[in-house]
């Protein structure tokens, strides 16, 4: 086990290590890593659309501007007017009982409005993420929320109109430690 060789070992790495911890900070050149990022660059990034609001672009959109993106990018995937197959229906879905039998869905399950907006936009179409405008998103978002009957089919949904729709299962999640949760969004009543 403890090999000369290896105490030897061992005792360098100690020293090493105590070295390590007293070396004064390095001064002189650095080693030239990384580059700074621009704002411009972050802002690519950062779209974040949080439940309250924050972070949706300007844009807007109706459910039958939608419809016509649905049949064009979406409905391969998501089946006729979001009925499902081969991947997740967006619309309707059984009442989440116990939350492991049911498949969970926008109806059923989703608490914000903005996720929808925020998922769309971030992640779909599923092999060409990134590349719908905010406009489609939108008139995408309206579409399946009127598939759901949360909004009116003429209802424009906009950075305003969208975070006041108000999801079925909206009030069913519990903050567990509210203490550490400090500042949970404010979200439109
Ligand atoms: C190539 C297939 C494909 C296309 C095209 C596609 N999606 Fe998806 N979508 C998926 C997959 C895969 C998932 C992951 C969830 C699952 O199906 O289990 C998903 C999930 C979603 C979800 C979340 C559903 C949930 O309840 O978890 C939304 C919303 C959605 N897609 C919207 C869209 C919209 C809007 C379009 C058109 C712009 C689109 N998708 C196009 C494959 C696709």
């Amino acid at each position: 086990m403890f090999t000369p060789e290896r105490l030897v070992i061992f005792a360098a790495a100690l020293a090493l290590g105590a070295c390590a911890v007293m070396a004064p900070a390095p001064t002189g050149p650095k080693p030239g890593l990384g580059k700074p990022i621009s704002e411009a660059d972050i802002a690519a990034w950062d779209i974040n659309a949080a439940p309250d609001g924050t972070g949706l672009p300007p844009g807007r959109g109706t459910p039958a501007q939608g419809a016509k993106i649905y049949v064009e990018k979406c409905v391969v995937c998501h089946g006729e007017k979001g009925t499902g197959k081969p991947f997740a229906r967006l619309v309707g879905g059984d009442p989440v009982s116990s939350g492991i039998e049911t498949p969970k869905t926008i109806a059923n399950f989703w608490g914000y409005p903005t996720m929808i907006f925020d998922f769309t936009r971030r992640a779909m179409p599923f092999q060409a993420p990134r590349t719908l405008t905010d406009d489609e998103v939108y008139a995408l978002t309206a579409y399946i929320l009127a598939l759901n009957k949360l909004i009116g089919e003429n209802d424009e949904m906009n950075a305003q109109t969208l975070p006041r729709v108000r999801m079925p299962n909206r009030d069913n999640f519990i903050v567990r430690f509210p203490e550490l949760t400090p500042s949970l969004p404010r979200i439109p009543q």
